[in-house]
């Protein structure tokens, strides 16, 4: 091959892919405003106050979790919330946003730059710090009902086997994430969480009760018949509707209420 004309076809290709060569752009600033709840214990004299901050959408990520990152990362460092997973495996980042229990994580932020986004703790709970809540309560609840097999008879030999059918009814609550944001949604929950389970706990009980390798199960149920533990549950719903993970722990709720009246 003639080198000089290769030479030059090299030259032009250059040449060309330059004047093609992609400009990279600045997108255009789109601001919105966060409005966030702030308590400090160091200061318990002064009253919770919702502290507004103003960032870049299109300098973060798409959700909810991304904004509070960046404010703290880059405006706030003082600004306080839990997170670990950030892929709703965890439950730690639970808050109410824009009226919603739900995960921060999994909870896209609105873009309509005009129109601000309100972020709270969970409801009706004592606040450790801004967006923290004490779930002091909410696990020595879970822990009550004794979330583990109990079963003294096991297997001569391997593990406890279940049927395709039996496997299937722990479908819908071995997936909960202890989130809170269903207990923190109810009501009832509200006004008797000294004594009420609330919906998270009691799907919970349900999911060993439903548990065909269980053998307590007449004292997981013995233990809810009384006034308050399971019967405070009016069946509103808000339980299930703001669950971000779609299960539906009203309906667990009414089948330990079905189980306990059949009994
Ligand atoms: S049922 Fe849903 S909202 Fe309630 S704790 Fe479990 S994952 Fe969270
Ligand atoms: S259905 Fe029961 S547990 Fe769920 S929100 Fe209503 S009262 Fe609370
Ligand atoms: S960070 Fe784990 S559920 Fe959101």
């Amino acid at each position: 091959m003639n080198t000089a004309l290769s030479r030059q076809a090299r030259r032009a290709f250059s040449s060309s892919a330059r004047r093609f060569q992609a400009v990279p752009t600045q997108k255009p600033v789109l601001e919105k405003e966060f409005k966030i709840y702030r308590w400090n214990p160091d200061e318990p004299a002064t009253k919770p106050t919702l502290q507004s901050y103003k960032i870049d959408l299109n300098q973060t990520g798409p959700m909810i979790l991304d904004a509070l990152i960046k404010i703290k990362n880059e405006v706030d460092p003082t600004l306080t919330f839990r997170r670990s997973c950030r892929e709703g495996i965890c439950g730690s980042c639970a808050m109410n946003i824009d009226g919603q229990n739900t995960l921060a994580c999994l909870c896209r932020i609105d873009r309509e730059p005009a129109k601000d986004t309100k972020i709270y703790p969970l409801p009706h709970m004592y606040i450790v710090k801004d967006l923290v809540p004490d779930l002091t309560l909410f696990y020595k609840q879970y822990k009550s009902i004794e979330p583990w097999l109990q079963n003294d008879n096991p297997p001569a030999e391997g593990e406890f086997l279940q049927s395709p059918e039996e496997r299937k009814k722990l479908d819908g609550m071995y997936e909960c994430i202890l989130c809170a944001c269903c207990s923190t949604s109810c009501p009832s929950y509200w006004w008797n969480q000294d004594e009420y389970l609330g919906p998270a706990t009691l799907m919970q009980a349900y999911r060993w009760i439903a548990d065909s390798r269980d053998a307590n199960g007449a004292e997981r149920k013995e233990r809810l018949q009384n006034e308050m533990s399971l019967y405070r549950c009016h069946t509103i719903f808000n339980c299930s509707r703001t669950c971000p993970k779609g299960l539906n722990p009203a309906a667990a709720i009414a089948h330990i209420k079905m189980e306990l009246a059949a009994d």
